[in-house]
């Protein structure tokens, strides 16, 4: 049984359609990345999937239950959500960054949620910094307490909306190292990513978005080097030459 189904999906915004007739499934442990030109739904893609926007029509199924039948404080629970933009409380610490959901979305003690916080700032490699404020970080720590947050809620599925995108390029590495620790661990992620290295040596499947529409989608190797169409092996072509 798929961990999640996306079944035939379509997103409009006023006149412009977004997503059309997207289907696609991941099952547990499943790295999918997701790649495309600006514009052609990517970020809508994930969005969609935690009902940070909602369908116009097709269905979603997280472990065979339509998310429109889940909580949303459940579902963003258990669909983690790291952003570009690292998103993170300016007023709180690291930890108070990753405490906030233990508190007030699972309902741990102080006491609890700072110990669990403290655990996985640790794991991310920040056991230091648990006690700084955003702008007393690096982008890349900033990221890695976004990841940090993530995962202390123990989430079934985490997605990634270009996580590196926002970050000087010696700092890129130290987020993907997190990220390609995550995927060896077993954890299931989507993740919309221009970073070819990580899509051919992490992802289990790469999907290719254009204007909305899933032109291939399939092993990494087999679209780099073996694509269906020329759009696939023509985009790939040039992000990998970018990289
Ligand atoms: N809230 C919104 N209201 C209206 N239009 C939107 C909204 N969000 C996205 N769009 C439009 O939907 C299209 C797809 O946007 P989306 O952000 O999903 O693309 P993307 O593939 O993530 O692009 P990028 O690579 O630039 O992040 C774009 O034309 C965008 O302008
Ligand atoms: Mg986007």
């Amino acid at each position: 049984m798929s961990l999640l189904r996306v079944e035939n999906v379509d997103k409009s915004y006023g006149d412009e359609e977004v997503l059309h007739d997207v289907s696609f499934e991941m099952d547990r442990q499943d790295v999918e990345v997701i790649v495309g030109p600006s514009g052609s739904g990517k970020s809508t893609m994930l969005r969609c999937v935690n009902r940070l926007t909602e369908i116009d029509d097709g269905a979603i199924y997280l472990d065979d239950e339509e998310i429109h039948g889940i909580d949303e404080n459940d579902l963003r629970r258990r669909v983690g959500m790291v952003f570009q933009d690292f998103n993170l409380f300016a007023h709180r610490t690291a930890r108070g960054n990753v405490t906030l959901g233990l508190t007030e979305v699972l309902g741990l003690s102080k006491e609890e949620a700072q110990a669990k916080a403290d655990d996985y700032l640790g794991r991310v490699g920040l056991a230091e910094q648990a006690d700084s404020y955003p702008a007393e970080l690096s982008g890349g720590q900033k990221q890695r307490v976004g990841i940090a947050r993530a995962l202390a809620m123990d989430p079934e599925l985490i997605l990634f909306d270009e996580p590196t995108s926002a970050l000087d390029p010696e700092l890129i590495g130290e987020v993907l190292e997190v990220m390609r620790d995550l995927a060896e661990g077993g954890m299931t992620m989507l993740c919309v990513t221009h970073e070819m290295g990580f899509a051919r040596s992490a992802a289990s499947t790469l999907t290719f978005l254009d204007e909305g529409r899933i032109v291939e989608r399939g092993p990494p190797e087999q679209l780099f080097d073996t694509p269906e169409h020329d759009r696939t092996r023509q985009f790939l072509g040039e992000l990998t030459d970018l990289h």
